[in-house]
């Protein structure tokens, strides 16, 4: 029976007959012992090969594997304190399933080559644990989702309306037609709360982001829930539990994979509601008391965000934006004349802006009112007003970055890393 690496390693099998298969990590023969470490999904783990303990196919194959050639061998589960992870197979049999080539990363390590063969490096150990704490951190969200009555629905890519503004769209032919690559599920979203009351999406979103940063991607995950009947204050409540539910869960579940990733677990631990509120204003202020150069009425940059998070070790709500630097959707504050009920969620460091959320405009004049405003023609919106005339409830919602959570969650220094295959201004290969 083929057994994970992880049972080996966890003393499962101790003393015991097993079969593994993997994938060559490293290998190294003196006379007539051969080493091979081998990886699967679950971990890494050291077989020792004698010339005189196996047959002569055995000991010509393990003599000629290259890193990543695919293996499957069986022996005896021994302990070995100069193994890594304490454990060595001393084996019995070793089959070759595809020698290959030689492997192609060897020595040149330049992001740009890792980005070429990008197809390749996500085997390498640093790659396959970011990859499983985003399995990890996109099923905490569903878990949380699933536990607070969401329904998941799923929104069309392919649109004809912007959600974020003209300057980021990708436009392209749509059978002689144009059309856009979504930049955002939220329309769509707000469609279905009339019936489901409480959803989320999670899919794509499209950015023709002109910029190269380490947290701008032109493809990204968007998840996008869309509450019936809630508040700016309930939705900002939302966004602070989910936030703490993954954190929370990633530790408890997680303490190996985040130790392994050089992550500082106690810091993670820490992460939990309320979060700090501050006012646009007094943010400004803020960031400009502490040698920042903002004018009211401007949007936060890399640098302000990362000034403004100097003193905090949680996330940290900004709201009440000014109307002015927002998306039209966004419903005024009644209290406030000129601003928005609108939120960015910024996490500590320099990882910035996690999440972006408002309440919307329900009201039928209101919004119409605010196309105009923005010059925007109805036209373009006419289904989405549509659902203002038949029923119309005040809702809430917002949109959370995946990888930009992954980044933040696992301290990641380029967003690149937290997507398997990245999408940048210079880049939309392999
Ligand atoms: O603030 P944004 O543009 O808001 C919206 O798209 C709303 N329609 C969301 C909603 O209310 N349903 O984007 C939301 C989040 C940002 O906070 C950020 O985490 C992420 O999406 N994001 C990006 N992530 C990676 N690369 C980019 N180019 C991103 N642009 C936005």
């Amino acid at each position: 029976m083929y057994v994970p690496i992880k049972e080996i390693l966890e003393g499962k099998h101790d003393g015991k007959e097993v079969q593994v298969r993997g994938w060559v990590y490293r290998q190294r023969t003196s006379g007539n012992l051969n080493f091979v470490i081998i990886r699967d999904s679950t971990g890494v783990l050291q077989t020792a090969i004698k010339k005189d303990k196996v047959d002569e196919r055995s000991w010509e194959d393990a003599s000629e594997v290259y890193i990543e050639s695919s293996v499957e061998l069986k022996g005896t589960v021994k302990d070995d304190p100069r193994a890594p992870g304490g454990k060595e197979i001393a084996v019995t049999g070793f089959k070759t399933v595809c020698r290959g080539e030689p492997y192609k990363i060897q020595k040149d390590l330049s992001e740009e080559f890792l980005l070429d063969v990008r197809h390749l490096w996500l085997r390498s150990r640093k790659m396959t644990r970011i990859m499983q704490g985003r399995h990890h951190i996109l099923r905490y969200l569903r878990d949380f989702f699933e536990k607070e009555g969401f329904y998941e629905m799923t929104p069309p890519i392919i649109t004809k309306s912007a959600c974020e503004g003209g300057s980021t769209l990708f436009e392209f032919d749509y059978f002689k037609d144009k059309a856009y690559l979504s930049q955002s599920g939220q329309l769509y979203a707000e469609s279905f709360v009339f019936s489901l009351e409480k959803v989320y999406v999670l899919a794509p979103s499209f950015r023709a982001e002109k910029s190269r940063t380490i947290r701008h991607l032109a493809e990204y995950w968007h998840l996008e829930p869309e509450m019936a009947w809630y508040s700016q204050k309930q939705n900002m409540e939302l966004q602070e539990k989910m936030v703490e539910y993954v954190a929370q869960k990633l530790v408890k579940e997680n303490s190996e994979l985040l130790e392994e990733m050089g992550r500082d677990v106690e810091e993670l631990k820490r992460v939990k509601g309320p979060f700090p509120r501050m006012d646009y204003e007094d943010a400004v202020a803020k960031v400009n008391d502490l040698g920042g150069k903002m004018e009211t009425g401007e949007d936060f940059g890399a640098d302000e965000e990362a000034l403004l998070m100097k003193e905090y070790e949680l996330p940290l709500f900004v709201h009440n934006f000014p109307k002015k630097i927002k998306a039209f959707y966004m419903r005024e504050n009644p209290d406030k004349p000129g601003t928005v009920l609108a939120n960015d969620l910024i996490a500590p460091k320099r990882h910035g802006e996690l999440i972006g959320g408002s309440e919307r405009i329900w009201k039928l004049d209101e919004l119409l009112g605010r196309l105009k405003e923005e010059k925007l023609d109805p036209k373009d919106y006419e289904w989405y007003v549509d659902l203002r005339r038949y029923g119309s409830v005040p809702h809430s919602g917002f949109g959370l970055g995946i990888e930009r959570l992954v980044k933040w969650m696992f301290d990641l220094d380029h967003i690149r890393d937290t997507i398997p295959y990245p999408r940048t201004i210079k880049r939309c290969y392999p």
